[in-house]
């Protein structure tokens, strides 16, 4: 079955999202709050979630493998969460624009699971998360270059929308000294040209050689532990230990971006698993429960940078006295903070880690064994309950090995998933998908008999 035909059930199926997004586009930039959220020929408009499901206009139920793009960890409307974000609401002041101590609980939960996380400061999003503390860096080091790594995702802004795909002209340059390309339009060529160079993840060797090299002005590295940017590319032969100890070395700030996986692929993410410890990091999505909590921090050395030195006149900020601004009207917003504290804690419950990588294990395998059965080439990657399929693909352990990857037999997952009562992820071929607490075998087992389906009509396909 051709993802035509998919996508034809799909549209009598979602009849009303149709007549949505007809209407909501005349006002909404796509007809969607994000780009990603775009879906051909109509993005699906949900009416709400419940546990592991989420529900849509038309009446459809989905397993929610999406889990709002990664920061769903106890399902939907989980009744603890609720009663945390109730109780807040009720007692008043939605937005105070002083501290509360709520700021004190927060940070002593988060460094319970992130110890590194010495000092911490709150906004709003990833991407304010990492644009703050690539600032930081700066001020600490005093150099402006930063290194990322090719092809991963930090959020939104102009600093590190780069090296997040390559154009035709590119496509065989070195993978060892990997291009620096802008990410859509706008981004100031300045920034492009004169504030970034681009490591290759899982190539210790190149890193150094690129490290090394640029040591007089690289001052801030910044990667994910595990790339979630293209896919799901766990580290390998201790790359992540290794860029430890040369950043140790040459005097750089390392920040971790642990937005995706913090609190996902263990409670202290991918300095847990991993045991690696950053200099600094930016949490979000899980730490937030459902809510807009963004949290960096790290080093007290370092995240001292942000205290004010000075009152900042303008000869003071021009002598380069003052300290690096750290500020959003939404910082620390009491009812985000409810839910994430209320989400730590139950992530800190003995057995939630155990269920998660059970559930993951049972579907990541189950997946891995259909495709072997079907004779269906593909590497499916996954760190807990963090995976992702790539079609055609035998291994992929770096960037550059996925974008070898089949689009369409994606395609004809996402599609076919919609249909049959499975929402994976957005319609991107190296998307990842997610899963959540209330999740059970037997729900692990529906899914598989989904994907049983959907790999034979794959293959048939071929
Ligand atoms: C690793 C990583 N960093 C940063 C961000 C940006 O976070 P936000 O969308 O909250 O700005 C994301 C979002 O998906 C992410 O996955």
């Amino acid at each position: 079955m051709q993802v035509e035909k998919y996508i034809e059930e799909f549209n009598k199926k979602t009849r009303k999202s149709k007549e949505a997004y007809d209407r909501i586009k005349k006002h909404v930039a796509g007809g969607v709050e994000s780009n990603v959220r775009m879906i051909d020929p109509h993005p699906v408009y949900l009416t709400h979630g419940e546990g592991q499901f989420i529900f849509d206009i038309d009446g459809n139920k989905y397993y929610d493998l999406l889990c709002g793009m990664g920061s769903i960890i106890h399902g939907h409307n989980p009744p603890e969460i609720r009663q945390a974000v109730i109780d807040r609401v009720t007692k008043g002041g939605d937005v105070l624009g002083a501290p509360t101590e709520m700021i004190e609980t927060y940070a002593k939960n988060v460094k319970k699971a992130f110890p590194s996380m010495e000092l911490v400061r709150f906004c709003s999003s990833g991407t304010e998360a990492t644009m703050n503390l690539i600032r930081i860096a700066r001020s600490y080091t005093g150099k402006e270059k930063i290194a990322k790594v090719e092809g991963s995702y930090h959020g939104g802004h102009d600093y590190v929308l780069h090296a997040l795909h390559l154009t035709e002209k590119y496509l065989d340059s070195d993978p060892n000294n990997p291009p620096c390309l802008p990410y859509g339009s706008g981004i100031p060529k300045y920034i492009t040209e004169n504030l970034i160079k681009i490591i290759p993840f899982n190539n210790y060797e190149a890193t150094a050689e690129i490290l090394e090299k640029n040591a007089d002005e690289v001052g801030t590295v910044i990667m994910e532990p595990v790339m979630g940017g293209g896919g799901v590319i766990p580290p390998k032969d201790d790359y992540l230990k290794k860029v430890r100890k040369l950043t140790e070395k040459l005097g750089m700030v390392l920040i971790f971006d642990e937005v995706l996986v913090g609190f996902r692929i263990a409670f202290g993410g991918g300095q847990e698993r991993y045991d690696v410890k950053a200099d600094l990091t930016a949490l979000s999505k899980i730490a937030g429960g459902g809510f807009q909590v963004a949290c960096l921090g790290g080093k007290k050395e370092i995240m001292e940078a942000i205290l004010p030195r000075t009152q900042g006149t303008a000869a003071e900020v021009e002598a380069g006295m003052t300290s690096a601004v750290q500020v959003g009207t939404y910082n620390g917003h009491p009812t985000s903070l409810a839910a994430g504290i209320k989400s730590i804690e139950i992530l800190s419950r003995p057995g939630t880690y155990e269920h998660l990588e059970n559930i993951s294990d049972q579907l990541f395998n189950g997946i891995r064994g259909q495709l072997a059965d079907k004779k269906i080439v593909g590497a499916v990657n996954n760190v807990g309950p963090l995976g992702c399929i790539y079609f055609d693909i035998e291994k992929a352990d770096n960037w550059r090995a996925t974008l070898a990857l089949n689009e369409e037999k994606w395609m004809k997952l996402f599609y076919g998933g919609l249909t049959k009562g499975v929402y994976f992820g957005i319609p991107h071929p190296d998307e990842r998908f997610f899963l959540s607490t209330p999740f059970t075998e037997e729900d692990i087992e529906n899914v598989l008999k989904i994907t049983d389906e959907l790999f034979d009509d794959i293959k048939k396909g071929d």
